[in-house]
């Protein structure tokens, strides 16, 4: 069986000391499970903190929230994979839909990024998912797929299988609403589909987490939903005590 994951996404959250407080809680109260692994993905400013803290901890890792496709140069304000690499992240973000809607990511830099994180040492948490009028227009399988095809279109084989895949509809981040169990397990089952055709039956390895209004109330229907192998949470893991309630789930 794939370990589970519970993966925090801290968005624009959480300064180095909150990060530090939050950790004194949380590592304070969390004993390692066998069957799962908890990643955070704090704000670059606070990496470090969750380096040095969970440092001894093999179950929890550490990653950022994006990343430049360029090893280095001059990208002012820029953070490429190698500095994150350095600086102690195994885990990166990518194509997260704010990344993509807010910032204007598209496919091909995603893909880009996916190369490059990778190229660090890092294992990629490749992000897609459909908005509310691609939903509404019957379009949910077609994007994903065509996301899921540009993100991990420059990775070896072998690269593919060690990576990590988040469904996110966009409509269901920050908004309260989370996909049905059905339409999660609908959506999952593609995505596995997709990436079996990319490079065969080891594709069935890579796990792929649910993520968008997660929380510790339905979190536990979400897991038992056929082909969730773990949740990215953003609002909802802002909070140690839910926090706790999350990752103990399932
Ligand atoms: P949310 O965010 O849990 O606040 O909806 C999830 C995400 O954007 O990764």
């Amino acid at each position: 069986m794939k370990a589970r994951l519970f993966a925090a996404n801290w968005k624009m959250h959480q300064a180095p000391a909150d990060a530090a407080a939050f950790l004194r809680t949380f590592l304070d109260q969390y004993t390692r499970q066998q069957d799962r692994r908890v990643l955070f993905f704090p704000p670059a400013v606070s990496l470090h903190v969750v380096v040095d803290a969970t440092r001894e901890r093999s179950d929890i890792g550490a990653g950022i929230q994006n990343l430049h496709w360029e090893d280095k140069g001059a990208f002012t304000g820029e953070t490429s994979a190698a500095l994150a690499r350095g600086a102690g992240a195994r885990y990166a973000l990518v194509g997260h839909s704010e990344r993509r809607q807010l910032f204007g990511e598209t496919d091909a830099q995603t893909g880009l990024k996916m190369a490059a994180a990778v190229r660090a040492g890092l294992t990629p948490v490749l992000c897609v998912g459909e908005t509310l009028s691609e939903r509404e227009a019957g379009e949910t399988l077609g994007v994903v797929a065509r996301q899921l095809r540009a993100g991990l279109a420059g990775l070896e084989p072998s690269a593919v299988a060690s990576a990590i895949v988040a469904y996110e509809p966009v409509w269901a981040i920050g908004t309260g609403r989370t996909a049905t169990p059905a339409d999660a397990a609908e959506v999952h089952q593609a995505i596995a589909a997709v990436i079996r055709a990319l490079i065969g039956e080891r594709g069935g390895a890579v796990p792929i987490l649910y993520g968008g209004s997660v929380n510790r109330s339905n979190v536990e229907a979400l897991l038992a939903t056929d082909g969730v192998d773990g949740v990215l949470v953003g609002g909802a893991s802002l909070d140690a005590e839910q926090w706790l309630a999350i990752v103990r789930a399932g």
